[in-house]
């Protein structure tokens, strides 16, 4: 019989500097990276991945002198993509999706990013890049979405170097 095991890919990581300036090339190596994957998961994954890395730019040390952000990806089996974004921590907040009642959700242009990943995603979280008793010394905050049999293309090698 075949096998259908599956192993797992995994991408080089990106490393930008912590600045909004670099958005549009953070999207745009996420659809390079996903270069044959259906178009819709793409486009998911690139809003998702923006959000995250506005995020780490806006709330943490990322978005400082010298601040960096690394996103990762990979496919950790078949049926999952997931991303990470690695932030520089030093900020008292954590990620949440904001509590907006009634109106709020309408009146507020702010306080979607996390909203649009819960909703676009299998799942999401964060943990910590080290474990402080007090400090946050960077989150890694990922997002997991779904692939159908099929939609990964066949013969990824396990690492794929960036280009
Ligand atoms: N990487 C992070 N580290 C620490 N806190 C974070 C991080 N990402 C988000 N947060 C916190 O979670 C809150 C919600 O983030 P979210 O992206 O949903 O909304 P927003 O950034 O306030 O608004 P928008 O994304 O619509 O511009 C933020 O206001 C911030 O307090
Ligand atoms: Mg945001």
């Amino acid at each position: 019989m075949p096998s259908t095991a599956f192993s797992p890919v995994r991408w080089e990581p990106r490393i930008y500097r912590g600045s909004l300036e670099l958005t549009g090339r953070v999207r745009g190596h996420v659809r390079r990276d996903l270069d044959g994957f259906p178009a819709e998961v793409a486009s998911d994954v690139e809003l998702c991945v923006s959000e995250l890395f506005a995020n780490a730019v806006e709330y943490t040390a990322s978005g400082g002198e010298g601040g960096e952000v690394v996103r990762a990806m990979a496919l950790p089996d078949a049926g999952r993509l997931r991303v990470a974004v690695t932030d520089g921590g030093f900020t008292e907040t954590r990620p949440a999706i904001p509590e907006l009642t009634g109106t709020d959700w309408f009146e507020s242009e702010r306080h979607r990013g996390l909203l649009m990943v819960s909703a676009l995603a299998l799942d999401w979280g964060f943990r910590s890049v080290i474990e402080h008793p007090t400090l946050n010394l960077g989150l890694v905050v990922w997002a997991d979405f779904a692939l159908a049999a099929g939609q990964a293309p066949s013969g990824l090698p396990r690492f794929i170097h960036a280009a």
